[in-house]
């Protein structure tokens, strides 16, 4: 047996380079797509990549919000969230409505008629979606640039057999490039 007296350790990892952060391996991670919808004066809600089944007794959520967020102020301030699932034929429309402006400039469910109220009064999606969850937060954590919600699900339904929609496919076959 090969022994190693303390003194070469240091020596081993002074050879070793500084470990890099690669952002891009990040985008090697795969999403689905969702509409997080919230209510506070007025019904709001943005697109998220970002929501994982966290656990499943009891059925918890984890979503992560932008701190810059209207949704997210709204999440924090009310305790609770809808999370529609989105199909693959989701509308760039939908996305570009949703997730690329803010509530606190428009009214982005206006005119949006493809909707329903769950039991805890917000909205979820009728079309382009597949499933929807209710959640209540149980927990925060401020992780710098978004903040992570733990939301316990108070409702749960399938709305559909359509195929949920990846980050990927969104990027592939949905987005517009102008
Ligand atoms: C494909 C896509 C994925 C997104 N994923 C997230 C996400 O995971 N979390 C988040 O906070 N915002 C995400 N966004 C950005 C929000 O949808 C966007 O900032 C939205 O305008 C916020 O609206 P609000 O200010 O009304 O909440 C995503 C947007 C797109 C188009």
């Amino acid at each position: 047996m090969v022994r190693h007296s303390r003194a070469c350790w240091p020596a081993t990892f002074a050879t070793k380079p500084t470990p890099k952060i690669d952002s891009k391996a990040a985008r090697k991670l795969t999403y689905g797509l969702f509409l997080l919808s919230s209510k506070d004066e007025k019904d709001n809600g943005c697109i998220i990549n970002s929501c994982i089944q966290a656990a499943s007794d009891p059925l918890r959520l984890i979503i992560c919000c932008q701190m810059g967020n209207l949704t997210r102020e709204t999440i924090e301030k009310t305790g609770v969230f809808n999370v529609s699932v989105l199909t693959e034929d989701v509308d760039f429309d939908t996305v570009r409505r949703f997730g690329m402006q803010s509530g606190r400039d428009v009214d982005k469910f206006e005119g949006f008629t493809a909707v329903e109220r769950s039991a805890n009064g917000l909205y979820y999606l009728t079309e382009q979606a597949n499933a929807m969850f209710s959640c209540k937060v149980t927990e925060k954590i401020d992780l710098g640039s978004h903040m992570m919600f733990v939301g316990e699900v108070t409702e749960a339904k399938v709305l559909g057999g359509d195929k949920s929609c990846t980050y990927d496919h969104y990027q592939s076959n949905i987005k517009k490039r102008f």
